[in-house]
């Protein structure tokens, strides 16, 4: 049973809830007995302050002196180089296992979206046709090649069309993440006497790829047949141009960007690295766009990543479109 003492303290304590809410929003601040240290003048982020010369309320650090914890002496832990400049072909902290799935995880995270799960470059963000630049296999010559610094350099930095991912994944997850795609690299590619090592059996697999083989060609070829019906046009290869993002790295005004510009490439004579040349016709066309690194343009990079996913129309397209770039 309830004391009339209590019976009124819990009366009061309800008619002062009431009359604290009384249904309408106001104007003025909350009650607040106890300020602390809530209200006080400052500054806010790019505001002005007529107390110093240039009238920033921001300051920068005093020269010659670095905030502490941010001394990134280390340059080849915090950008991946040698004393020389050089990038650095080894990991420069501790691999475990620990830190290896860590760089799994983090790779699944940023990663995995543009160059897949294994690495091949298929990630969800390049099977769809989203006008991006396609992200490369990592099981290439070129890039099993890399010093570990230089894919270290690609997440922190970014290279070419690829955003740095400096932002949002910190150093040494970032290492975590290169031993990762080294692990990646290694898994797709052991030379078969190292295979007969492992508990695995050879045959098998030798059975399964030649059936994905089998499977990738039948799909090629259900491509091909579907685009014999296709229309080809220099307007279409005008918008495959966009939709496939060649516009990333070849201009159409003579420009060089990543790759040649496409403005006079038709029927011009090219030159290689390897010192041989071609005349750019149809077929030395083709051959650029599924097979890139069959030849390399003086003076660029192989860097450009094959797409023998466009069909003979769609290819044939493009062509056109670069031919209207010669037509003067
Ligand atoms: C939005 C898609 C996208 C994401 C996400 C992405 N990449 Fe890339 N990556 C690319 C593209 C596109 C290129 C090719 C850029 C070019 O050649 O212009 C590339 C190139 C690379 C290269 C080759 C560099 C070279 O020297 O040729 C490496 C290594 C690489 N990426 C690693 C990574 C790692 C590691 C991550 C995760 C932290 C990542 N990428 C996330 C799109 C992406
Ligand atoms: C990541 C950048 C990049 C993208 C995207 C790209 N290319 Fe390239 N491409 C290059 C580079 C670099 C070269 C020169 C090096 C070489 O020969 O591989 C080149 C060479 C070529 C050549 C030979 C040019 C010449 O001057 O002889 C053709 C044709 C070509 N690309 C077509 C295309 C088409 C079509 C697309 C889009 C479907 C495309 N490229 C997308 C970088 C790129």
């Amino acid at each position: 049973m309830l004391t009339p003492i209590t019976r009124l303290f819990a009366l009061s304590l309800v008619a002062l809830t009431l009359m604290s809410c009384r249904g309408q929003t106001s104007e003025k601040p909350p009650v607040h007995p106890n300020l602390n240290m809530d209200f006080q003048d400052r500054f806010n982020a790019q505001e002005e302050n007529s107390f110093f010369a240039d009238g920033r309320a921001m300051r920068t650090p005093v020269e010659g002196t670095v905030a502490r914890g941010n001394l990134r002496q280390e340059s080849e832990i915090f950008e991946g180089l040698d004393e020389n400049g050089e990038f650095v072909d080894y990991i420069p902290v501790d691999v475990t296992r620990d830190f290896l799935e860590r760089g799994r995880n983090s790779y699944e995270i940023y990663c995995t979206v543009c160059h897949g799960g294994t690495g091949d470059g298929r990630g969800i963000v390049m099977t769809g046709n989203y006008g991006y630049v396609p992200a490369p296999t990592f099981h290439s010559e070129r890039l099993r090649g890399l010093p570990d610094g230089e894919i270290y350099s690609a997440i922190a930095n970014g290279v070419r069309n690829m955003p740095s991912y400096a932002s949002q994944i910190k150093v040494e997850d970032r290492w975590a993440i290169v031993t990762y795609v080294r692990a990646l690299q290694r898994s797709q590619y052991v030379p078969e006497e190292q295979m007969q090592q492992f508990d695995v059996d050879l045959a098998e697999l030798r059975s399964e790829f030649t059936e994905e083989q089998e499977r990738q060609q039948a799909m090629a070829e259900a491509r091909e047949a579907a685009s014999a019906e296709e229309e080809v046009t220099a307007q279409r290869g005008e918008r495959l141009y966009v939709q496939n993002a060649c516009n990333a790295c070849h201009s159409v005004d003579g420009s060089a960007v990543v790759g040649p510009s496409f403005a006079g490439l038709y029927e011009s004579e090219r030159n290689f690295t390897d010192g041989t040349s071609a005349i750019a016709d149809d077929a030395y066309i083709t051959e650029s766009i599924v097979q890139p690194d069959a030849k390399i343009v003086e003076g660029y990079q192989n860097v450009m990543a094959n797409y023998s996913y466009l069909s003979e129309g769609e290819i044939e397209s493009i062509i056109e479109f670069i031919k209207t770039l010669s037509d003067n």
